[in-house]
């Protein structure tokens, strides 16, 4: 072997030596370990106190909004975020989401030839109010556990209030505005 090719060569060895010592000592330092509880505990986080979550944090109530809601810009929306599941006019199919005729106002799982997951179903006797919606459309699976509905939410409150008013229209005789 040349001259040159066993100084390569020892490089190559001398850094993985290092290396590897690098890590050996590293591992004698840090000492690796899972903590038991958590470290810190965020008041409203509700990590490990084993207490049921903590509530979602307050909505701004829907019903102020909806008599200046645009329904125009709900059913835009709703065309966009909404009608891959959902059906709208009166008669309208079931897809993978019930139709949405008339469902303001009427009872939760209001469809009675849709399958509904138990969770909705079991919330029958309550009828769809404003605020209902709300807190539904903003977070579906945080408001009813084991819906089946598998939509992230709409976040944005006055874009709430817009599809609100819009599935509002969605009927012969809307419900009064609160
Ligand atoms: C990925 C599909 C999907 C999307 C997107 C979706 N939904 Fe749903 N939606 C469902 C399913 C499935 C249910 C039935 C939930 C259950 O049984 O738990 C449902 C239920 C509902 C209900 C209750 C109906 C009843 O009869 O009680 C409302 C209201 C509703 N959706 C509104 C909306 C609106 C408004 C949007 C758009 C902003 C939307 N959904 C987007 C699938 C979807």
């Amino acid at each position: 072997m040349s001259l040159e090719a066993n100084k390569a060569f020892a490089a190559v060895l001398t850094a993985g030596i290092a290396f590897m010592v690098a890590g050996f000592i590293g591992q004698q330092i840090v000492h690796p370990k899972r903590l038991d509880k958590t470290a810190i505990t965020i008041e409203g986080v509700g990590a490990s106190t084993g207490a049921p979550a903590a509530e979602a944090p307050a909505l701004p109530e829907i019903g102020p909004l909806l008599a200046n809601a645009n329904v125009d810009n709900g059913r835009q929306i709703a065309g966009r975020l909404c009608s891959a599941c959902h059906t709208f006019e009166d008669g309208g199919a079931n897809k993978v989401g019930p139709n949405l005729y008339g469902v303001v106002g009427g009872p939760h799982a209001h469809r009675s030839d849709f399958n509904y997951s138990s969770a909705m179903a079991g919330l029958k006797e309550k009828p769809w109010n404003y605020e209902e919606l709300n807190h539904f459309l903003a977070s579906p699976s945080r408001y009813i556990r084991g819906t089946r509905m598998a939509f992230a939410g709409i976040s944005n409150t006055q874009q709430r209030a817009d599809v609100i008013a819009y599935l509002r229209s969605l009927a012969a005789s809307p419900q009064p505005l609160p």
